[in-house]
């Protein structure tokens, strides 16, 4: 809209008593709205070429890139290639037309839907265009009125929309427990059993993408069981780089058939986009009749559909590049705590490094830590409050396949100049030792 139609419908609706909808956009509110008012492009909406690698160009600098989540290095793999170049030929870039409901089921998803199946350990699967909408539709499909959801407080924004939408549209009551706190997980289970009346959906993720921890499935899955409740695990982060051939954090944790749903995403190790949740067939049967994120929406195209099940095979078959990404994780990991860095305690690939900001307001370590790693050819994504309490500043990195072992060693190299140059304070007092320890729920 024309700025000058904008202040005019904006000073009508003053007139007339009410805000315009559109005033808060004025403001600096929302989401990073600080970052926005200033038109930042350097920690929000970075520009970046297209194509993810280990060593990316940003502000026609080089920087080694510890952002992105292709974990098993599998992105633009010359056999996932070819077979992307075989399914256009073959299929063009427009099929299948319509949902899986009408027009847009094919033997080749049914069978992909097979072969995860297989590998999940589940007897059937359905897949989904996006794992977000993934999740969410899994959880709305399956809770009505009467059902309770229990949730990890740090649970996905995916996983808490889905909740809410089970809430909001179907009546659904929402609970939530203490992260990875299963005291106060099983506290909440026992406190709705008192007067329950319909099912209970215990709802976690596999690997925190935030913090690298993992959930403890075992005393999850014991408590699930003993509360007579049912587990969905959204295993985004997990699926691929956890446990014996990528099979995921319940795998890892040996309780994969105590599991009653179990969310993947080809978002990730994968290197691509979709996701499926896998269980026993009459369950699935019925997420693929009433997920509305996929039943009312275009069928995933015949191109990721094929080229997914390239990549799968490669996912399978990956220990090396697995091997290769833990390697590069326990190298990073060891280093940064030799330099004295606190580094979270996940036992996932993910390298969580907390700096601790005291009195110094948040934005000024911050941006003096980010902008030195920037300038110093680092690409690491910070992460602050709401998401970590107030008084720390974390810098979240992704270790992967593509990174060789030079990419750690110059890494720690620019660390080290920052921890000197900048005169950081590394070592965390007690309160923010306790702020940290709750972040792990340990
Ligand atoms: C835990 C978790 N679940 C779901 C998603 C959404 O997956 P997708 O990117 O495939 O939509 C993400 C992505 O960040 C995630 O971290």
């Amino acid at each position: 809209m024309l700025l000058d139609q904008q202040a005019e419908q904006e000073s009508a609706a003053k007139a007339e008593g009410h805000t315009d909808l559109f005033a808060k956009c004025h403001t600096d509110g929302g989401y990073f709205g600080k970052m926005r008012v200033i038109g930042d492009d350097e920690y929000t909406r970075p520009v970046l070429p297209p194509n993810p690698s280990r060593h990316m160009e940003f502000k026609g600098k080089e920087h080694i890139m510890w952002s992105i989540n292709n974990y098993l290095g599998l992105a633009n793999h010359p056999d996932v290639l070819e077979v992307a170049h075989k399914t256009i030929d073959e299929f063009g870039v427009s099929s299948p037309m319509g949902s899986r409901m009408m027009s847009g089921n094919t033997e080749y998803h049914l069978a992909f839907e097979r072969e995860l199946a297989a590998h999940a350990e589940k007897e059937a699967s359905f897949l989904f265009n996006y794992g977000y909408m993934g999740v969410q539709g899994t959880i709305q499909s399956l809770v009505g009125k009467d059902d309770i959801i229990v949730m990890d407080k740090l649970d996905h924004a995916c996983i808490v929309d889905g909740a809410f939408l089970g809430q909001s549209m179907n009546g659904a009551q929402l609970r939530v427990f203490k992260h990875n706190n299963m005291d106060n997980l099983e506290q909440v289970l026992k406190r709705v059993n008192r007067d329950r009346k319909g099912g209970v959906l215990v709802l976690t993720e596999g690997v925190y993408g935030m913090t690298g921890d993992l959930a403890p499935l075992k005393e999850i899955t014991a408590l699930k069981d003993k509360y007579d409740a049912r587990l969905y695990i959204d295993d985004a982060h997990g699926w691929g780089t956890m446990g014996p051939q990528g099979k995921g954090t319940a795998a890892h944790f040996g309780v994969q058939d105590k599991v009653d749903i179990y969310f993947g995403t080809f978002a990730k190790s994968f290197a691509s986009i979709g996701g499926f949740s896998a269980s026993t067939k009459e369950v699935v049967d019925w997420i693929a009749y009433n997920a509305r994120t996929q039943v009312f929406a275009k069928s995933l195209p015949m191109l990721y559909v094929q080229t997914l099940r390239k990549t799968f095979d490669l996912v399978k078959s990956g220990e090396d590049r697995r091997q290769k990404m833990w390697k590069r994780s326990n190298e990073l990991k060891a280093g940064l705590r030799e330099l004295g860095f606190y580094v979270g305690p996940g036992e996932s690939p993910i390298c969580s490094v907390f700096i601790p900001t005291g009195e110094e307001a948040l934005e000024t370590i911050g941006a003096a830590t980010s902008g030195f790693l920037r300038k110093n050819g680092v690409f690491v994504t910070a992460i602050t409050y709401p998401v970590i309490p107030l008084g720390l500043l974390m810098f979240r990195m992704i270790p992967t396949a593509m990174h060789e072992e030079e990419d750690v060693a110059n890494t720690l190299a620019v660390f080290k100049h920052m921890r000197d140059n900048l005169g950081l304070r590394l070592t965390m007092n007690e309160d923010e030792d306790k702020k940290i320890r709750k972040v792990y729920g340990i």
